[in-house]
């Protein structure tokens, strides 16, 4: 079998990519090992695929090259995601501003990919193990469970190393090294925290309860967005984008209050209303089962006191507890809840307008398996995309 462009994973970018190069003439096969493609789009945003942001900017993504991304997102933008969208009839909804979602099911993105392939004449073969991948003079020659195939290039859409159960290998990353490129130590990332002893209690006591909250770690990347407590730590959308920058080890701060200044605020109440009780100002601030919670964390003070006999120290000791709360999370949940892979193929080693690695031109890498990771709100699709189409159209 003979194909000018065979691509490994029929996952997001590897399904727009061969789209792309279909379109441009080139005879296409996308091989997966999977039964099914693009099985993470389906089960992404909930099953509504939050498939791009409309704020997009290379500020928004993880990567020891922070320039590598930029040429590919400026080239296919979000507005262009969302025309294609349109044209094949997708309804969406924008949730939170700039995130749009599928308005009935992540089926409508997987559609949209396969008739793209099917009209750009793409071959795709599912449920196919890779074997060996190898450079036979100007082309490559791949070793697979339905034969040997030669390729003029291979593209390498593998994605990373999160929910294994959904296909996840690091097949990507044995190749790059195989043909001698770094490869960044890999982490889970946009994943929820677990907490120990104590604090895994607590947290359990109030499953379920959302509050929003704003959270940095080391003093950096602040992120205002609600937080989840879970059996077995801390969740949501706050704690999943800190995930990506939380050195294991260390704190994160949690902000319960972030539009209150909690110490300016609790000398006002005092002078204002010096009858009132501690318990009573937390209760007009948080749900009561995490009001509650508080009292009893901190059981210093009688909560049935007033406020005028709370001195400045007390209340500087609860606006450290409420504004800048210092935690430190045990774990993750690892790559089993994991949305993407920290790290990943070095992008110095590859050309950002074609993706194709630098001396290698029949090899490139995109996607997910790069070491360029989105945060949380569309941005690992839309760089799904945008890398997809820059590799396939110039293959
Ligand atoms: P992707 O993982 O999509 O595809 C890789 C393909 O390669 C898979 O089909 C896999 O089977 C195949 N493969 C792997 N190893 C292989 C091998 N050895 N041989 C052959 N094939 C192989 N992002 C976002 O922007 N918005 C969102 O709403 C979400 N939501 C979300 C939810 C959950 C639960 C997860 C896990 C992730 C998200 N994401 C997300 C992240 C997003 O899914 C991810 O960034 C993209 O799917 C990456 O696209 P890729 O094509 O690079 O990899």
């Amino acid at each position: 079998m003979i194909y000018d462009v065979v691509i490994i994973g029929a996952g997001a970018a590897g399904l727009m990519c061969a789209a792309q190069a279909g379109y441009t003439g080139k005879r296409v096969l996308v091989l997966d090992h999977a039964n099914k493609a693009g099985k993470k789009i389906l089960m992404s945003g909930g099953g509504r695929c939050n498939f791009t942001n409309l704020g997009t900017t290379p500020q928004h993504f993880y990567s020891s090259n922070p320039y590598f991304c930029i040429s590919a997102l400026k080239r296919y933008r979000p507005e262009h995601f969302v025309e294609l969208v349109e044209r094949h009839g997708v309804e969406y909804v924008e949730k939170t501003p700039g995130q749009l979602f599928c308005a009935t099911s992540a089926k409508e993105i997987v559609r949209t990919l396969l008739t793209e392939c099917e009209w750009a004449g793409v071959e795709i073969s599912l449920s196919t193990k890779i074997s060996r991948v190898e450079q036979q003079g100007d082309a490559m020659q791949l070793t697979t469970s339905i034969g040997k195939i030669d390729a003029g290039v291979v593209v390498v859409a593998s994605g990373g190393l999160s929910i294994p159960t959904m296909g996840a290998t690091g097949f990507g990353y044995e190749l790059a090294r195989q043909f001698g490129l770094e490869v960044f130590e890999t982490r889970p990332g946009l994943v929820p925290f677990t907490l120990s002893d104590t604090w895994k209690a607590r947290a359990a006591e109030l499953s379920g309860l959302s509050v929003p909250v704003a959270v940095s770690a080391e003093g950096r990347h602040r992120f205002v967005d609600p937080m989840l407590f879970t059996h077995r730590g801390l969740s949501g959308p706050a704690m999943l984008q800190v995930s990506s920058v939380w050195q294991p080890g260390k704190p994160i701060t949690i902000d319960l209050l972030p539009e209150e200044n909690v110490a300016e605020s609790l000398r006002e109440a005092r002078q204002a209303t010096p009858k009132r009780q501690l318990s009573t100002w937390l209760t007009e601030r948080f749900p009561k089962r995490l009001a509650q919670a508080l009292l009893e964390w901190y059981p210093d003070h009688d909560p049935a006191r007033p406020l005028a006999q709370y001195a400045n120290q007390a209340l500087d000791e609860w606006a450290g507890r409420l504004n800048t709360w210092q935690l430190k999370p045990a774990g993750t949940e690892g790559w089993r809840t994991a949305e993407v892979t920290m790290g990943g193929v070095n992008t110095d080693q590859l050309s950002s307008k074609t993706f194709e690695v630098k001396g290698l031109p029949q090899l490139r890498f995109i996607g997910e398996v790069l070491d360029v990771t989105g945060e949380l709100g569309g941005y690992n699709f839309q760089w799904a995309w945008a890398s997809g189409v820059a590799c396939g159209q110039s293959c």
